[in-house]
């Protein structure tokens, strides 16, 4: 894995992601360390984001790393006309990793084509968003004891939601049986299905939440994104299609939990954060486990 580029969860192996996995684990054990010193990681956020941007940072610092870059693309160069392509050529200069936001598909590909140092992908439009990806699978492996044959309910804006696709394919190693939940507007695109029929693995698509989760080892709730929307109308009209409620849970599983990547809008009653069922703050912070080990790991350290 080292000086690999994290693009798409699928430039993992199985054996990899597993190996990132337990090296979270021991950050978990241990998160204070100075294996990054005289390091420098470049975040480059041209999206707004809380968790990505902040737990990177974070996972840099306790490390013993530096960290440069911007949560803002209008302090950069890029509002001067700079290209992309000579953004990361010069960032490249200045770091020994780069982690990119990108608001369009296919930028962070471009960013590790072009980069004379590792690209990690922090979301790229609605395609994929693979470092989320890993502490998901962090989190669910924490929390179910194992990875294998479970059934996963995902629920939301499974169209634009970049952290469903990459999420979806990496289940895939694990034989999941996934259960989509959307308004028909939202749906899995028609790609992700003809990679899960390639797969052989099972799915159901479903508009309706109620009285379907009884059966689920994960409920995986997603925000509808609101910024990829071109018709503000189509947002309204979906924006608060599913709201899942504390009294929803009676009768569900006790290895149930409530994943969510945040950030929250209306999609989880905030009744359910008390519910020992709920997880999504625990999955930000295992975040910080998760962008260690694959930070030490790209760098070889
Ligand atoms: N989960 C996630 O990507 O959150 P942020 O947008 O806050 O980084």
């Amino acid at each position: 894995m080292k000086n690999k580029s994290l693009i798409s969860i699928n430039d993992f192996t199985k054996e990899e992601i597993l190996r990132v996995l337990d090296l979270a684990g021991e950050f978990e054990q241990n998160p204070v360390q100075s294996i990054l010193e005289g390091k420098v990681v470049a975040t480059l956020f041209f999206e707004p984001s809380t968790r990505t941007r902040l737990s990177f940072e974070s996972a840099v610092n306790r490390l013993g790393g530096k960290i440069i870059g911007f949560s803002d693309s209008a302090s950069s160069s890029s509002t001067k006309g700079e290209s992309l392509k000579d953004t990361i050529k010069t960032v490249s200069n200045y770091s020994d990793l780069i982690v990119i936001r990108h608001p369009i598909e296919g930028s962070a590909r471009y960013a590790g084509e072009v980069a004379a140092v590792p690209v990690i992908n922090a979301g790229d439009g609605a395609n994929q968003h693979p470092t989320q990806t890993l502490l998901d699978l962090y989190s669910i492996r924490k929390t179910q004891q194992t990875l294998e044959n479970l059934n996963l309910f995902i629920v939301g804006d499974l169209k634009y939601g970049r952290t469903v696709h990459s999420l979806l394919m990496a289940m895939a190693h694990f034989n999941a049986t996934y259960h989509f939940i959307s308004p028909k507007e939202l749906r899995i695109p028609q790609e992700y299905k003809l990679f899960l029929d390639q797969h052989g693995l099972k799915y159901h698509e479903y508009t309706d939440f109620k009285d379907i989760i009884s059966d689920a080892d994960i409920i995986y709730v997603t925000r509808v994104q609101k910024e990829r929307f071109s018709d503000p109308i189509e947002y309204e009209k979906t924006k608060n299609a599913y709201i899942l409620k504390n009294s929803m849970l009676q009768g569900t599983k006790g290895n149930l939990r409530i994943l969510h990547p945040l950030p929250r809008v209306n999609e989880i009653s905030v009744d359910v954060d008390d519910n020992e069922k709920a997880y999504y703050f625990t999955q930000a912070l295992n975040g910080v486990y998760t962008r260690q080990a694959i930070i030490s790991l790209i760098l070889g350290l």
